[in-house]
């Protein structure tokens, strides 16, 4: 029987296996720490079948390089044994739901998603600390004392994390900021779906140099556009002069796949159309008829008759933008104008109805995706008149990001890693509720304690007084009332639709969301190194899980461990008196019971699941394990039966 190995993927594993699929000569074996073969690339062999295009040594090239970086690449290639506990009591329709919460450092939340979620997220939006010279970055790997930690300014989050203030006086000031996002972005990318696209706020601190490593880890081919977010609606007058706004860069991870949606055309808009002549197609406005003389062909030089009976040829230095016999079909199906009287220069008609709606471009306007007030007013509202966080995004904003790139039937992933006050997670439920979409969101914070908060004081005063302890209470506590409110009002929308107008069931809207938490493996040291076990050590081995840890923990894990989505339902059975949990009708059946029953195994082997998972130590002896197993072959062939 084969044993789950309950840790993230080793990713320099997986690149040694995609070059070894290039050039399979490079590849040879060494010997690991406990004596066993495993592959390595040899890089002699490498550099000559690279030998025409290889980059030597630290010769200058063009690249942004700091203090940190190649480290920071090997952690993001580094596994980790920590796993994702569920938290029911705080989530809401756990059973039910499709969106997760996920609470803990955002590195680690990546790694631990990364088999489950590989190619999977259609969009990734995130609003990391801008790194203005007063914004706490979280450091895993602070080796300092205690004092000296402190005297830095730092403080821990609830989970032992640590966070330090950077400011400009720190000598690797920009290196900490650039090696935090690249380590979270080289593990994020891989995330992505091939036509997934990734939207990121910043402003001009690190903008030059997030897009450098953006480009980098992306691909500059890759690069979609640079959109400018009108974010204030009048200048800071304290300031010499101040910024209206801040960037959102924005990548394709195969931008050559990636169409975005055209916008619905907005309220602004719309009053440019109206319908003078009552033509049944309803509302049109009108464009110019006449195009540029260039390389246009003669069959664009012709003279029109009005039907006031005007006799008219292009303007000086135009041409007609239709061939002659189009604009006749065209008009022929009445969708040329002449102005109210039939004498003015021809238009065409434009009718709303047939509009695809608008192509974004790269300015943002406040007037239509909202500004800071906005977000801050937004969440005033929901908190009972408190402003309990600092700057949050405005919904319409996100609204915007996520109407030009998700469709509204597929079950697109929607992840947020740096969530805050959890506007990702408003805006896609009011997404969701007004057009009938499905789709779902991954949120990733840190229960990053107020006092230690990129908040300012004020905020933070105010969410203590109101009781909330650290920011991913208040993402939390945003959610569940952003829900509510949206329910109520899609309840209300439905009272008083128009005719014509798509009812949308409010039963049918996902509002509920399932926490889950960082923490260590559920799996003791001697899981992964039994060979370090000595024998009068045996008998306090009972078992190789932590003691702390529920029958649901190890499901997640193993759901982790397996590639499965977090989001998948789980039903829970009793099955002569042991626990079953059955994932997804067939994809996995679990019992972590300690005595098991033949009877259960028969049991779950007529489910016919694709994969089963028990316990090692629920089985008396390996002859019982080879039991199981050859009921199994006979029960139920297909299914691969693994232990933890
Ligand atoms: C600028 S705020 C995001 C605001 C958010 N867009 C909103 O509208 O409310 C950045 C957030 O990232 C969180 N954060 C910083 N480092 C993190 C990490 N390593 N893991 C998870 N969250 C982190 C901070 O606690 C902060 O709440």
């Amino acid at each position: 029987m084969d044993k789950l190995k309950m840790q993230t993927p080793d990713l320099i594993d997986k690149n040694i296996e995609q070059i070894a699929m290039l050039f399979p000569n490079v590849i040879t074996e060494i010997k690991d720490e406990s004596g066993n073969p495993k592959k390595a690339v040899d890089f002699d062999l490498l550099k000559q079948a690279l030998s025409k295009n290889l980059v030597e040594g630290d010769d200058e090239r063009y690249r942004l390089d700091w203090q940190g970086k190649k480290a920071s690449l090997l952690k993001a290639n580094t596994p980790i044994n920590k796993t994702l506990r569920p938290c029911r009591e705080e989530s809401v329709n756990f059973d039910t739901t499709q969106n997760l919460y996920i609470e803990g450092d955002n590195f680690e939340v990546l790694k631990i998603l990364q088999e489950s979620y590989l190619g999977k997220v259609k969009i990734i939006y995130i609003d990391p600390p801008y790194n203005t010279g007063n914004d706490f970055i979280y450091k895993d790997d602070f080796k300092k004392s205690r004092e000296a930690y402190e005297e830095e300014l730092g403080v821990e989050d609830e989970y032992g994390g640590k966070l330090f203030r950077n400011t400009d006086s720190n000598g690797r000031f920009h290196s900490d900021w650039l090696s935090m996002m690249y380590e979270r972005l080289v593990v994020a990318r891989d995330l992505l779906k091939d036509d997934g696209v990734i939207f990121i706020s910043i402003d001009d601190n690190e903008v030059h140099n997030l897009r450098k490593i953006c480009d980098e880890i992306f691909g500059e081919e890759n690069f979609i556009a640079n959109i400018l977010w009108q974010k204030k609606t009048s200048p800071d007058a304290r300031m010499n002069i101040s910024a209206a706004h801040d960037h959102i860069l924005l990548y394709g991870k195969q931008s050559f796949l990636n169409e975005l949606n055209f916008l619905p055309i907005d309220e602004y808009r719309r009053r440019s159309f109206s319908n003078p002549d009552n033509d049944p197609r309803g509302d049109w406005a009108s464009v110019d008829l006449t195009g540029q003389t260039g390389r246009a062909p003669k069959s664009q030089f012709y003279t029109i008759t009005t039907p006031s009976g005007i006799k008219m040829p292009p303007p000086e230095g135009r041409c007609w933008a239709l061939a002659e016999q189009t604009f006749k079909n065209l008009q022929g199906d009445n969708r040329i104008w002449f102005g109210k009287d039939g004498s003015n220069r021809p238009r065409l008609k434009k009718f709303l109805k047939e509009s695809k709606g608008i192509r974004p471009w790269t300015w943002w306007s406040n007037k239509t995706v909202g500004h800071n007030q906005e977000g801050a007013q937004e969440l005033k509202v929901l908190f009972d008149n408190q402003s309990i966080f600092d700057n949050p995004k405005p919904t319409r904003l996100l609204n915007r990001i996520i109407q030009l790139s998700t469709s509204t039937s597929n079950g697109d992933i929607i992840l947020d890693f740096f969530s805050g006050s959890a506007t990702t997670a408003h805006a896609v439920f009011f997404q969701n509720s007004s057009d009938n979409g499905n789709r779902k969101f991954i949120l990733v914070q840190l229960p990053e304690e107020l006092q230690a908060g990129s908040n300012d004081f004020k905020a933070t005063s105010t969410a203590q007084n109101a009781g909330y302890k650290n920011i991913a209470e208040i993402g939390k506590e945003r959610i569940r009332r952003a829900g509510q409110k949206i329910l109520k009002e899609l309840e209300k929308k439905d009272d008083q639709l128009d005719l014509g107008q798509e009812k949308i069931d409010p039963s049918k809207l996902d509002i509920g969301f399932r926490v889950y938490k960082v923490d260590s493996t559920n799996m003791k040291d001697v899981f992964y190194h039994p060979s370090k076990l000595k024998q009068d050590e045996l008998d306090l081995v009972i078992s190789n899980i932590k003691e702390d840890r529920s029958p649901e923990d190890l499901l997640t894990q193993v759901i982790l461990d397996l590639g499965l989505e977090l989001s998948l339902p789980i039903e829970t059975r009793k099955i002569l008196n042991n626990t079953v949990f059955i994932v997804q009708t067939n994809s996995l059946a679990a019992c972590f019971d300690n005595n098991i029953d033949f009877q259960i195994v028969d049991t779950i082997a007529e489910l016919k699941p694709l994969k089963v998972v028990f316990k090692d130590n629920s089985f008396k002896d390996d002859k019982d394990r080879i039991n199981v197993e050859e009921r199994f072959k006979r029960l139920s062939p297909e299914t691969i039966v693994t232990v933890i």
